[in-house]
């Protein structure tokens, strides 16, 4: 699985980085960073992906199920 952030779509809501904290990270705007190299999501924090995708108001947070 890969995550991505659209960036013109994030408007620092910051629920992927309170939801899932290991994968997502902020800007010292406020605005999501990734945190894994590549987008590649560690085994077993699949479900916190989804969680952070299906909780950003923007639908900035893109999951590609691989
Ligand atoms: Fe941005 Fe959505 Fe996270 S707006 S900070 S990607 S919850």
């Amino acid at each position: 699985m890969r995550i991505s952030i659209d960036p013109s779509l994030c408007q620092g809501h910051g629920r992927c980085y309170d939801l899932a904290p290991d994968l997502f990270g902020e800007d010292g705007e406020g605005y999501a960073t990734l945190l894994v190299p590549g987008g590649e999501v560690p085994a077993g924090e699949e479900d916190d992906a989804r969680l952070a995708a299906d909780n950003c108001p923007e639908a900035a947070v893109l999951v590609y199920e691989e």
